[in-house]
């Protein structure tokens, strides 16, 4: 007899998970360590997720790893977090691209130093020709930034003469959002407690179902993970339609 839990039929796996990876600080400050240590920790349960997510047939994997916000943090609280970033590229990316993991970075990246612009640019290369998950690390990303820079684009065609504002709908605007690639997420999951988007995904989070969990980060393993992909499987997904109609099949 096996005590795992009934697998989820394919149909409702989602296709595109996206994570608040919230509870780091927290968790290390239980234990009485500085709040480093659970940014540290908080790298396998990355590991772990991304694994999971490669066994169970996610496509899309997003992660919100340093908002546009966390600039705020104290300098060192920074400073050690973009040594991190640079430490995992550096050791992680060989890795996944063994798992035919496909690496992206979204966000405002000339924020960061020359050096981890360019060990951004050389992860993304060398794992370009991947396809297997998709794995996008959100890093100095706010939903802000992203729906204005899309804006700012759309603006400078305009002005160009390439682009008729006339013509501007909501696919043009989805077009030039830093996921503009993938489709939208369908699960979102936030660790930590905290039951807020900050200045995550705002515009396509528009209809996805949303996950809230008390476990902090670092704690975050296979098991919990699973419980966020079987809530998700049990919900009814309507698009504003009618439960009835969603029931009899109905998607146009
Ligand atoms: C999330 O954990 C990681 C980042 C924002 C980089 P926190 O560092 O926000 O952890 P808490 O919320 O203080 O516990
Ligand atoms: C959101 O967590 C950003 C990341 C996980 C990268 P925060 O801990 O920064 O969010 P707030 O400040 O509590 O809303
Ligand atoms: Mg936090």
């Amino acid at each position: 007899m096996s005590d795992q839990p009934p697998p989820i039929p394919p149909d409702k796996i989602p296709r595109h998970v996206a994570i608040i990876m919230d509870g780091n600080g927290r968790w290390a400050r239980k234990r009485g360590l500085p709040r480093f240590a659970g940014h540290r920790a908080g790298m396998e349960a990355v590991r772990r997720v991304v694994a999971r997510c490669g066994e169970v047939g996610v496509e899309v994997l997003t992660l919100f790893a340093f908002s546009s916000e966390n600039w705020r943090r104290p300098q060192q609280e920074v400073g050690l977090l973009m040594d991190l970033f640079l430490t995992a590229l550096k050791n992680e990316v060989k890795k996944l691209n063994r798992n035919n993991v496909r690496l992206y970075v979204a966000g405002a990246r000339t924020g960061f130093s020359d050096k981890l612009q360019r060990s951004i640019d050389q992860a993304e290369r060398l794992t370009a020709g991947n396809d297997g998950l998709n794995l996008v690390i959100c890093a100095n990303y706010g939903g802000r930034w992203d729906i204005t820079q899309a804006a700012r684009s759309l603006a400078e065609d305009a002005a160009a003469g390439r682009l008729d504002p006339g013509t501007i709908d909501e696919r043009t605007v989805a077009e030039r959002l830093a996921l503009a690639r993938f489709p939208e997420p369908d699960l979102f999951i936030r660790t930590g407690g905290e039951k807020r988007i900050s200045n995550f995904l705002l515009w396509q989070l528009a209809y996805t179902e949303l996950y809230f969990t008390d476990t902090l980060w670092p704690d975050f393993d296979v098991a919990a993970f699973d419980a966020a992909l079987a809530d998700y499987a049990r919900r009814q997904r309507r698009f504003g339609r009618t439960g009835e109609q969603v029931a009899q099949g109905e998607n146009a």
